[in-house]
């Protein structure tokens, strides 16, 4: 495996692989957990070269306490990828992905301004931003992301279209803890407590898909709003089940056949996200 620390390594280890080679990428930020191996293993399977790369983005965070508290351990991390054969890694430094301040402004339209996009301004563009940059360095065949972060796959595709890039965007299943709850990075800054109580949130989601022959989908928001609430130490960011495609909150069961029920929770001072599809 080898590691890439600047723009102009990887492109020489990419220049190295031979023509054209079939390559695989995974962005990831790092604090890497079996969500992500799953991704690299799939990535393994169908391509001839993998490339992962680890960098958290600071313009994607809108709230500086987050960034900061971001897990960050790059030995660890490449143990990791190593173990699941991992071809190439891209670590830059900040000084390397913006040399400058970025400018890049992304409009996503109506996918933006619900959920993530209402609740993290500037959230959107930049992921967008660093996803392109890592696009144009990579120039992957496939790309490979988790269905955890829903809303942000569904803007990557956006993306893609916009920009007219030629990648396969690949969607892969959120891998969950034996308990239900989602792989996140973010997961190793709950406290013991707090860790107990999480798979909760993963619980209502399943009850919601259970309820949906039962209730219209304003009753099982009421229902999830309700329950979510409940859970000791939490506050609701939002609940909404949304149309998997455009992201809009649906008033009917009938004209929408797929459908997703997405959550954002704060438990304690961490932030989770989850969905299901119902
Ligand atoms: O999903 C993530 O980890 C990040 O948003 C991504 C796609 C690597 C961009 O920084």
């Amino acid at each position: 495996m080898i590691l890439c620390r600047t723009k102009t390594e990887l492109q020489d280890t990419l220049k190295a692989q031979g023509t054209n080679p079939i390559i695989g990428f995974v962005p990831t930020m790092g604090g890497l957990h079996e969500g992500h191996l799953a991704l690299v293993r799939q990535a393994k399977r169908e391509n001839e070269v993998v490339v992962v790369s680890v960098y958290v983005n600071p313009i994607q965070f809108n709230n500086a306490e987050d960034l900061k508290k971001y897990p960050r351990d790059l030995e660890r991390d490449l143990d990791m990828l190593k173990e699941v054969g991992c071809d190439i890694v891209f670590a830059p430094e900040d000084a390397e992905m913006y040399p400058e301040k970025p400018t890049e402004n992304y409009s996503f339209g109506a996918l933006e301004t619900v959920m993530e996009g209402a609740f993290r301004p500037g959230h959107f563009n930049g992921v967008a931003i660093v996803v392109k940059r890592l696009f144009d360095l990579v120039n992957p065949t496939t790309a490979y992301f988790g269905e955890k972060d829903f809303q942000q796959l569904a803007l990557i595709r956006a993306l893609v279209e916009q920009e007219d890039l030629a990648v396969e965007i690949v969607a892969c299943p959120t891998v969950r803890e034996h308990d239900g709850l989602a792989m996140s990075s973010r997961n190793t800054r709950l406290p013991e407590e707090d860790r107990r109580i999480a798979p909760q949130i993963y619980k209502i989601l399943r009850d919601c898909r259970d309820l949906v022959d039962v209730l219209t989908p304003a009753q099982l928001k009421t229902f999830a709003e309700e329950h979510l609430k409940k859970i000791p130490r939490t506050k609701l960011e939002y609940f909404e089940i949304v149309n998997a495609k455009t992201l809009q909150p649906i008033e009917n069961w009938s004209n929408c056949p797929k459908r997703v029920a997405c959550v954002a929770i704060w438990l304690g001072g961490v932030r989770l996200i989850d969905n299901v599809k119902i």
